[in-house]
């Protein structure tokens, strides 16, 4: 079982992410912290508040309130056109009576990888902003963390917002080289591979059929927010009644890595120039005295079986 700390701007696919984590026997959560993004962050922590009360989980998971503006102090735009006004497709989900931790996300981070003594893997599902706030209060975090593993970027195929960038790094670039650069041992998700995986309207109906009965709930909920999502989809990259897996995608490869392929890359983030904010700089020469730090980049994975993995913990 893989102790995670889940970083996330709890859209749809953070949702589905999400679930996925708290219905898998692979998996134990040990919290969350929220960041802005795909919503504010305050919305991204009720959504999460929501969604562990629906999972049904049967233990107490803290949620922690993270950074709402990214390193530069931007915030926004907030892509509703994408995730709905509140971030989860419009769909209303009962209310939750859990209280958000008073302590920060970058010292809740810093305290659980502290308690698992190594054995915390942290995966990341949005903007690097709170994993970067909590490297400069602790640097030596790096090395007390299993595996960061996170849901961004692209190296050979488009970006989603310019060309070379994708959202969650584009979104705090600055922090995504700080994090790219601290040592940390880290699995990057990328577009290469998750608009590779797809999940359709048939993979919903069949989950509707086969879904075990306590689930049923999760599974109305998964329906009705990737309706919206699906409408993006369809609007933004013509795939019919369908979507691409992001977040789950690198939730799946956090729990179980051999669905992937890797190449291992030196990187970091561009920030500064406009033109290529966000874009990730690979350095695959051998060097024996560098500043980047090693990578596994996933390249390829399993896309039947990822979305198999996906749906048969509901
Ligand atoms: C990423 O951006 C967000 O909209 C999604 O939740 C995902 O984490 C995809 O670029
Ligand atoms: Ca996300």
């Amino acid at each position: 079982m893989k102790h995670i700390l889940i970083d996330c701007d709890t859209g749809i696919d953070d949702s589905i992410a999400i679930l996925y984590a708290l219905k898998s026997k692979g998996l134990h959560v040990e919290g969350f912290t929220t960041v802005y993004g795909n919503t504010s962050s305050r919305q991204a922590a009720e959504n999460t508040l929501r969604l562990i009360k629906l999972s049904k989980c049967g233990y107490e998971i803290p949620v922690a309130l993270g950074a709402n503006e990214n390193l530069e102090g931007e915030y926004g735009p907030i892509p509703t056109h994408i995730h709905g006004d509140n971030g989860i497709g419009n769909v209303e989900l009962p209310k939750s009576e859990q209280k958000l931790l008073e302590e920060s996300a970058p010292d809740f981070i810093i305290r659980k990888a502290n308690e698992l003594q190594g054995d915390l893997t942290i995966v990341a599902l949005g903007r690097l902003t709170n994993i970067a706030l909590a490297l400069v209060k602790d640097p030596r975090l790096p090395y007390k963390v299993k595996n960061l593993v996170i849901m961004g970027g692209t190296i050979n195929k488009p970006g989603n917002v310019n060309p070379y960038a994708e959202a969650n790094i584009y979104g705090d670039a600055r922090a995504a080289d700080i994090v790219f650069r601290a040592g940390f041992h880290m699995t990057v998700v990328g577009l290469d591979v998750t608009t590779e995986t797809y999940l359709s309207g048939q993979d919903i109906s069949t989950l509707e059929k086969y879904c075990a009965e306590e689930n049923r709930d999760i599974v109305d909920f998964i329906k009705s927010a990737l309706k919206f999502y699906f409408k993006f989809n369809y609007d933004s990259t013509g795939i019919q009644d369908g979507c691409v897996v992001h977040d789950p995608l690198a939730m799946l490869i956090a729990e179980n890595p051999s669905i992937g392929e890797y190449r291992m890359i030196r990187a970091a983030v561009e920030y500064e120039s406009q033109e290529f904010r966000g874009m990730i700089k690979t350095d695959e020469r051998f060097i024996s005295d560098y500043s980047h730090d090693e990578i596994l980049y996933c390249i390829r994975v399993d896309s039947e079986l990822a979305t198999r993995r996906l749906l048969s913990v509901f």
